[in-house]
């Protein structure tokens, strides 16, 4: 199950990269903008910071097919390690999707708000289909169960596609989305960082330490230390 970073943003990055199990990168235009820097060395910057190795998502701008296969083309060219070009499931990006894998190239189906949408985008050629699960919920529909259904169809139908849960507003869905069975989720850096941040683990954290204080002594302060 992959844990993804959804942020463009250096030191969150290299934050999480450092203390989080963290297998890739997820961008999209906006998250782009809101660094205010020249996008394509901003990109080679997150991929010299997490490695060639894990998987960097770069979303195509044009609108046609034609021009998102180009786009995708250059990313490719322009970036090295692992690049999944993330594509609309608008029809033209359909199309883009498979012309891109004969071409070889890898290509993620975000913009996902139903489970045909996502059906279309794995028979096309889509490695993955982001499910924009909070953006679901505020629309009132469901987002868990789209996941839950996609997951079904997939697995009903054979089709090798990954699903990477996307657009998530509380942990809470990410759990739920974790347990629908999808292969990964990519959420923004305070998302990741909220997984762990539980009162309770602190207070009992500090309450083993305190025992340990009271008895070996104020500079029994690791196990090397304590005498
Ligand atoms: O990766 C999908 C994404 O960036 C959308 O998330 O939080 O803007 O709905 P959000």
């Amino acid at each position: 199950m992959q844990l993804v970073i959804d942020s463009a943003n250096i030191e969150k990055i290299k934050y999480l990269q450092e203390y989080f199990p963290i297998d890739g990168v997820t961008t999209n235009p906006t998250i782009i903008v809101k660094e205010k820097k020249p996008f394509l060395p901003l990109l080679q910057e997150i991929r010299d910071i997490i490695g060639n190795e894990k998987e960097l998502f770069v979303q195509t701008v044009g609108s046609q097919a034609e021009e998102m296969v180009k786009e995708a083309q250059f990313i490719n060219k322009e970036l090295s390690g692992n690049i999944i070009v993330k594509i609309p499931v608008t029809t033209e990006g359909i199309k883009a999707i498979k012309l891109l894998k004969e071409q070889g190239i890898r290509t993620l189906a975000t913009t996902v708000y139903t489970p045909m949408s996502a059906y279309v985008a794995a028979k096309a050629g889509a490695e993955y289909v982001a499910p924009y699960v909070n953006r679901i919920d505020n629309l009132t529909g469901n987002g868990i169960q789209v996941v839950k259904d996609i997951v079904t169809i997939f697995k009903q139908h054979e089709l090798s596609c990954k699903l990477l849960g996307a657009s998530f507003g509380n942990v809470q869905q990410i759990q739920q989305v974790c347990l629908a069975g999808a292969e990964g989720i990519t959420a923004a850096p305070e998302l990741i960082e909220a997984m762990l941040t539980i009162p309770s683990v602190d207070a009992n954290v500090q309450q083993f330490k305190d025992d340990w204080l009271a008895l070996y002594g104020k500079g029994a302060i690791n196990l090397m230390e304590t005498k």
